[in-house]
């Protein structure tokens, strides 16, 4: 059987709506172009292009394992975030669009001041090192430390500065939270800690629950126990004045505030929406030692 670009998509779709994914064709077009290492765009330019033996092999494994609900980024091996593309393996969490979010907040933060020296930022929980590549890029003048507990991770992170060609301004550090050689004080802390409830787990969606690494989800039984953590040693680590970023869980806001409130040695907190209008980040900024 002869198989077109388009013939490819109308099965490909229809086996994805059988696995009840939300968005079968976008889906089926979005494979079919890894599969044949091509655009959208081409596809929708040549849809009676005829597929060749190795590209129909290819791309009909992409999707049976998309069927069994595999992640997209880790079937094509990458995820645009911030406009610029990432590797991502089953050792990373798949960046999500929310975390531009914290991003958005610091980078806002860094245009109302100026700094003497450059400006030292550390991201808590690294991942694919997508928070940490971003702020490096868009402030050259920066440097910043990345911290996980994951070798493997670091390993991606690491890999994906090299492509960006921030490597040189990013230091890669394994370690649990800030039980590690962290250098310096710094201007900036931001994490995107891991913050699902743990007995949450089985309410996943598979995507999630089968694939994405456990440590980069859950938070301990209420999914408050990294804020726990990182709230009283990130105020040891920030420069005076300096302020502290977390992206939050849905409902999780007035529980990080009372911990921030609790904690006494931070500022009043903003908090940020995300474009769904659910609150997403939390800022705190370091009281001086005089108040
Ligand atoms: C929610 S993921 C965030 C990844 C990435 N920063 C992002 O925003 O997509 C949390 C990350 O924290 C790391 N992590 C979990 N426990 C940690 C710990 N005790 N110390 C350092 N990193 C930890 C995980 O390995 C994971 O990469």
């Amino acid at each position: 059987m002869t198989w077109t670009s388009q013939s490819f998509l109308k099965w490909s779709a229809e086996r994805l709506t059988q696995a009840g994914i939300e968005s079968p064709r976008l889906e089926s077009e979005v494979l079919l172009a890894g599969g044949l290492r091509a655009s959208r765009e081409d596809l929708y330019r040549d849809p009676d292009r005829e597929l060749q033996e190795d590209e129909i092999a290819l791309s009909k494994s992409f999707v049976e394992r998309r069927f069994f609900r595999e992640p997209v980024a880790y079937i094509l091996g990458r995820r645009e975030f911030w406009g610029m593309e990432f590797e991502v393996t089953p050792d990373v969490l798949v960046p999500r669009w929310e975390t531009e979010i914290l991003i958005e907040q610091f980078l806002q933060w860094t245009r109302s001041r100026s700094f003497s020296e450059p400006m030292q930022i550390l991201d808590m929980g690294t991942g694919s090192g997508n928070i940490a590549i971003v702020a490096a890029k868009e402030l050259p003048q920066s440097r910043v430390t990345a911290v996980d507990i994951s070798p493997s991770a670091l390993a991606i992170a690491e890999a994906n500065a090299w492509v960006h060609e921030v490597a040189d301004r990013i230091r890669f550090v394994e370690g649990d939270l800030f039980a590690c050689d962290l250098e310096t004080p710094f201007h900036a802390i931001l994490s995107n800690p891991p913050y699902i409830e743990e007995d949450r787990k089985e309410s996943l969606m598979p995507d999630v629950k089968n694939y994405e690494p456990g440590r980069a989800l859950f938070g301990g039984p209420d999914g408050l126990s990294y804020y726990q953590r990182i709230l009283p040693e990130a105020w040891r680590h920030l420069k005076e004045n300096g302020v502290l970023f977390l992206e939050i869980g849905n409902g999780q806001v007035n529980d990080v505030l009372s911990l921030i409130k609790n904690h006494g040695g931070y500022h009043e907190p903003e908090v940020t929406l995300d474009y769904m209008g659910m609150e997403r980040v939390i800022s705190a900024r370091k009281k001086n030692q005089n108040g």
